[in-house]
């Protein structure tokens, strides 16, 4: 046991000391600074790790036999994305793998959250396989398992296959029998080597930014693709859910979500009902039926249109007994009642409008978000344990001699997670926290601008840099 633990201990408990030695004990403790984080105290099971996925970092997207997904045919077309960029290389993790993994050992993490590209193993979304794709992940895996790190897989961060959206994609119903068989395929191929799993990242996300505004690939609109897309991605998710918990012995099986706090505008009571439908959508739609509690019909009732897309047994299908919930949080949200858009009658105050402190992407910088957000999912009982499976922010950064001194996201890193101890503290059973992300990569709509690792890359000529939160880490991570 470290002194200060051991003090802490005495302090706390009076074990084994006299009065006098007790009053000592409890002063010396109390003269550490209070807010010193020490990744000790978030206790020794606790899992320390960084995220990416595959279309924002792989590149190489036509190559090795790869089939088009999404994102590459909504990235190739003009208009769609901040500067016109693509994945097209992103960070080249596809050839830089090892070198990536190497840093992220290097980093001290214990983890390494991927996706799988669905569209390098089935490059048609179904039945024909490309044995190149296949190797490239065991590739990713055996170099993880020789840094001793653990690779935490993640099915679908949404790059669909072209060739399935041309069918409908997500609107389709025919989708769950395509997932069913990538998942099952996935699973039998790496179940050995590989045991923690998410099924999705953020459906709310996919679904609502590619099936109904449009901002993200296939760029679809619209309530009613909207509400199919949700249902198939909600039965998708208990069903991946099932086959890799039949396929995998020892599974640890979880599935993640974005959600965010949100709060009253200016805490006035008339828009307390506008910020409860926006609740729903945020951070109730996706969870509540795999948890049984079916939709968040009391939150918002016009989601009852839903159930148009039923068919029997839809009900049961939609749970599934998570053995992790993946919590992903960036940022909080300000509710207000509105006359637009109808059936939600309520929208977002930008944090622009509002003076607060912000990120590269206008996203608020709200620590306590994360430790209201962690309280609220704590209270559904089915939830066995949270990972944070995300977080981290976006700011400027300027390379300078080989080095990036970005003391705000050191900053950031410190204040959530002392949020996130203080709700562990508090009884909620989170057991893990991963960064978004280990390197710089391709933030979707908006390009290569927002970075957000703690590795900067150069992307004209690939190098890396290890940044001074990256150090950070890595000292707080020292054992
Ligand atoms: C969540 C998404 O999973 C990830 O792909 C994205 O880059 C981050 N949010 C940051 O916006």
């Amino acid at each position: 046991m470290k002194r200060r633990d051991w003090i802490k201990l005495s302090a706390i408990t009076g074990i084994g000391l006299t009065f006098a030695q007790r009053t000592i004990a409890r002063s010396v403790y109390h003269s550490f600074p209070q807010n010193e984080l020490n990744s000790d105290d978030f206790g020794p099971n606790f899992i320390w790790g960084a995220a990416c996925a595959a279309y924002q970092v792989e590149g190489a997207w036509n190559q090795d036999g790869k089939g088009k997904s999404i994102w590459d045919t909504f990235t190739h077309k003009r208009g769609n994305i901040h500067n016109n960029q693509n994945g097209d290389q992103a960070c080249g993790f596809y050839h830089n793998y090892e070198e990536d993994i190497a840093l992220a050992a290097s980093l001290n993490l214990d983890v390494f959250r991927f996706s799988i590209s669905w569209s390098r193993i089935f490059p048609s979304g179904e039945k024909t396989i490309n044995p190149d794709g296949v190797q490239f992940y065991h590739n990713v895996i055996n170099t993880c398992h020789s840094y001793n790190i653990e690779p935490w897989i993640t099915l679908y961060h949404w790059d669909l296959p072209q060739a399935l959206q041309d069918k409908g994609g997500w609107t389709n119903r025919d989708i769950l029998k395509w997932f069913s068989q990538y998942v099952d395929f996935c699973t039998k191929e790496y179940g050995t080597k590989v045991k923690n799993w998410m099924v999705m990242n953020e459906p709310a996300a996919f679904v609502g930014l590619g099936y109904m505004l449009g901002y993200h690939a296939p760029g679809e609109k619209g309530p009613l693709n909207f509400l199919k897309a949700s249902h198939h991605a909600c039965l998708a998710m208990a069903d991946g859910g099932r086959i890799i918990r039949t396929n995998v012995e020892g599974a640890n099986v979880g599935t993640t979500f974005s959600c965010s706090h949100v709060d009253t505008h200016k805490g006035k009571p008339r828009h307390a009902k506008a910020v409860r439908r926006i609740d729903a959508l945020v951070n109730r739609l996706y969870i509540e039926p795999s948890l049984g509690l079916g939709y968040p019909y009391d939150g918002f009732p016009a989601l009852k249109k839903i159930e148009n897309y039923f068919e029997e047994g839809d009900e049961e299908r939609l749970i599934f007994d998570f053995d992790f919930i993946g919590l992903q949080n960036y940022f909080r949200i300000v509710g207000k009642k509105s006359v637009w858009p109808p059936l939600v009658w309520a929208k977002e105050v930008p944090a622009k409008k509002r003076d607060v402190p912000m990120n590269e992407m206008d996203f608020e910088v709200y620590p306590e978000g994360m430790y209201k957000i962690l309280k609220q999912f704590a209270e559904y009982k089915q939830i066995k344990k949270i990972i944070v499976t995300e977080n981290g922010v976006c700011y400027e950064d300027h390379l300078q001699d080989g080095k990036v001194h970005d003391s705000k996201r050191i900053q950031f890193y410190k204040d959530y997670l002392k949020n996130i101890l203080k709700a562990k503290n508090e009884g909620v059973p989170v057991d893990g926290y991963l960064v978004w992300s280990l390197t710089d990569n391709f933030e979707w709509s908006e390009g290569y601008e927002p970075r957000f690792g703690l590795i900067y890359i150069d992307f004209a000529t690939q190098k890396r840099y290890i940044k001074d939160s990256g150090l950070w880490f890595k000292k707080f991570l020292e054992k």
